[in-house]
């Protein structure tokens, strides 16, 4: 790779210890990937140190004690435990202890520590042309495909880059990545957010590590719907960017996204695809479940307001339990406007820094004995988003039941598992 002398220079070792161990790891993913140079970063969601592994957060630790900081603005991923509120979850407090101990380093490493897959809503909105890398492939396909900037699906490299404020030039840096693959043709009206997961979820599983091309919405898909989509496209494939002409910079019209290549095949999404997906998580024949669960990806502001708005004054049923997860910043903009009052009035749990998947709920993890964390049986969760279905399904390892938002905020205002566009 040819590096500038600024580059060589942390490599060396003569910007300290952390930016050459950074840069040093850099090179060798350059390397593997056949990058020619490094390019400048303006922004990295990283890596937040999780608490399930003691040694997971004792890394953060150990690049602080070296003297790293951030060289550019930085988030935080989704942890493992709400570390202010860990009781609402069943947590031990020693998990959330130790999260609270990642928190502590990634303040000194200078990141934001926002905990959270949706830093976008909590003020983190690189623009277009911004090179950038994510940790999380929600935020990777977010800032690809709605706001024009440049990021590929990364690994801990993403605190690499952070510290060093370059990252190597491939994937989805260079333009010839950011072309259309596949051509989308939506043939059914959208009626939910969660609509556009199930969409994303059909589509992912066809067009793999492809860029999907879509046409056929009948009007602007809104932030949240588009952030919905692009999460699903990341779970079931390998999706990186999507194209809304229109939407995603710089593209006014398919035939620019394609930039005169044939789509390698044209995909069409009707009704029935969509609702095969719902079925494919609809796992529990007998409609028993322990939690309902919004909030995936972490909520926006507009999504607390619509939660707000369907439970405001009323009371979800006795033992029932309803998850709202969402950023802390979120959150504190939404405590504010007195929508957590309302939430939790009707019995809903607002949960920040973590999620079903994300915290001690997951079977697939080997967590510190030291912890005492216990997974608690679970017979299913009735969720509103497809990849939160996924990843319970393959990480909790219980039943799904998928729904719109509405119908499963209704679910736990009756009890009873309401299905998509069923809601009153
Ligand atoms: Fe975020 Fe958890 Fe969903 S990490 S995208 S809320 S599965």
């Amino acid at each position: 790779m040819r590096l500038t002398a600024a580059e060589q220079r942390m490599l060396d070792g003569g910007e300290g210890p952390a930016k050459q161990k950074a840069m040093s790891g850099l090179v060798q993913l350059g390397r593997a990937f056949g990058a020619e140079r490094m390019v400048e970063i303006g922004y990295a969601h990283i890596h937040a140190g999780m608490a399930l592994y003691l040694h997971d957060v004792e890394l953060m630790e150990d690049l602080a004690d070296l003297g790293a900081t951030m060289a550019v603005p930085s988030s935080v991923n989704i942890a493992n435990a709400d570390t202010v509120n860990w009781q609402a979850t069943g947590a031990p407090e020693s998990l959330a202890r130790l999260q609270q101990r990642a928190a502590d380093a990634q303040h000194r490493l200078g990141a934001a520590c926002t905990f959270t897959c949706t830093p976008y809503w909590a003020g983190h909105w690189p623009t277009w042309n911004t090179h950038m890398t994510s940790i999380e492939s929600t935020v990777t396909i977010f800032c690809n495909s709605v706001l024009g900037a440049r990021s590929n699906r990364d690994g801990f490299f993403a605190v690499y880059a952070g510290i060093t404020g370059r990252y190597p030039l491939f994937g989805y840096h260079l333009d010839e990545n950011r072309r259309g693959t596949h051509l989308v043709r939506v043939d059914t009206p959208l009626r939910s957010v969660t609509d556009f997961s199930a969409l994303g979820f059909h589509v992912g599983r066809i067009v793999g590590e492809g860029v999907p091309v879509f046409e056929g919405f009948e009007r602007r898909p809104s932030l949240d719907e588009l952030d919905a989509l692009g999460a699903a496209l990341a779970t079931s494939g390998g999706v990186a960017l999507f194209v809304v002409p229109g939407v995603t910079p710089p593209y006014a019209t398919a035939a620019q996204a394609f930039g005169g290549r044939v789509p390698d095949a044209a995909v069409d999404a009707r009704r029935a695809d969509l609702d095969a997906v719902y079925d494919y998580f609809c796992t529990r024949g007998d409609g028993a479940f322990d939690i309902v669960h919004v909030g995936c990806p972490h909520a926006s502001f507009e999504e607390m307001k619509e939660y707000g708005r369907l439970l405001d004054g009323k009371r979800i049923a006795a033992g029932m339990e309803l998850w709202v997860t969402t950023s802390r910043p979120v959150r504190r903009m939404a405590e504010e406007a007195g929508i957590v009052r309302v939430l939790e009035a009707a019995g809903a749990k607002v949960i920040s820094d973590t999620c079903p998947i994300s915290c001690h709920f997951a079977r697939t993890v080997s967590p510190d004995p030291a912890l005492g964390v216990v997974p608690p049986p679970l017979r299913a969760i009735v969720v509103d988003s497809a990849k939160q279905a996924k990843y319970v399904r393959d990480m909790i390892r219980c039943d799904t039941l998928l729904t719109g938002t509405a119908e499963a905020i209704e679910t736990a205002l009756t009890g009873r598992f309401v299905r998509h566009g069923r809601a009153a």
